[in-house]
């Protein structure tokens, strides 16, 4: 089960988009994909129309007022034949969800709980805040996803990102990038502006090893999140969508899946 976990040195980057929509797109190479929600604000479910907006989520678990033996397989909400989400969940008070976070035993054994075919691909939003969940998804994540603003604002704290990956005590994502575990989405190119395409082309001149998708600046990422549904739903014909499904292509080329054509919608009914 490839565990795919998004990062990102600052908030409003477009992380939960690109994790919501590469989803989407990665569904429909014919991977079986698990959207989870580790971001205390439950912000992915936004993403998606659902009656309940998805109040409940594996907060729930957490605090044990469901069973702590239940899967978080029974708490997933299908959405797509190939694509299912594990929302975070809104039951308690923000720094309540915050403050469960802080020993996350309970975390690696629940996103296993979740395999159900060996193209399973599992897809973990982060909170912008380094919790105690860093450190364990870290290490069981096949690929770490670093998304990064084409802006002057995400240029600045690039010193700072780059020295916490070297420098002791290490930065989580150290393992990652040591091993080839790291890729890097730079979201929001916009060409128009002259600076901030000048940006854009230095970090992805200085990203290009560990480059896993550019993806241009598109009002469209806003109106589907507006409508709550998935840019590659909604608009597939914008510059968004085509840039993530490429980038999507660039994360199943590390991910395989079986020459006879992946997984079914037969095979997930008959693992569920
Ligand atoms: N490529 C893009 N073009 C235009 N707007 C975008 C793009 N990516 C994200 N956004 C917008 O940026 C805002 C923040 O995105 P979000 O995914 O919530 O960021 P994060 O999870 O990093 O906080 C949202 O309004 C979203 O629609
Ligand atoms: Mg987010």
């Amino acid at each position: 089960m490839p565990l795919i976990q998004f990062v990102s040195p600052k908030g409003g980057v477009g992380r939960t988009s690109l994790c919501v929509n590469l989803g989407v797109a990665l569904g429909r190479l014919g991977y079986s994909v698990f959207l989870v929600d580790l971001d205390p604000q439950n912000a992915l479910i936004r993403h998606f129309a659902l009656p309940g907006g998805g109040e409940h989520g594996l907060i729930d678990y957490v605090d044990g007022f469901l069973s702590n033996e239940q899967s978080w397989r029974h708490l997933s909400v299908p959405l797509e034949d190939m694509l299912s989400v594990v929302p975070f969940g809104s039951s308690l008070t923000l720094p309540q969800r915050q403050a469960s976070l802080a020993s996350p035993g309970w975390l690696l054994p629940r996103l296993r709980s979740l395999e159900e075919t060996s193209h399973t691909l599992v897809l973990v939003d982060t909170s912008v805040l380094h919790d105690a969940t860093s450190a364990p998804l870290t290490q069981a994540a096949d690929l770490t996803l670093v998304t990064l603003m084409a802006d002057a604002g995400s240029l600045a704290i690039l010193p700072q990102w780059e020295a916490a990956l070297g420098a002791p005590p290490p930065a989580p994502w150290k393992a990652a990038h040591t091993d080839g575990r790291l890729g890097y989405l730079i979201n929001q190119i916009d060409s128009r502006s002259p600076l901030k395409r000048e940006i854009a082309e230095m970090m992805l001149e200085r990203f290009s090893p560990e480059l896993v998708g550019a993806i241009h600046r598109d009002e469209a990422m806003s109106e589907a999140l507006a409508d709550q549904r998935p840019v590659i739903l909604q608009s597939p014909f914008s510059a968004a969508a085509h840039d993530i499904e490429q980038a999507a292509r660039a994360v199943a080329s590390r991910f395989p899946l079986y020459a006879s054509g992946g997984v079914t919608a037969t095979d997930r009914q008959s693992a569920g």
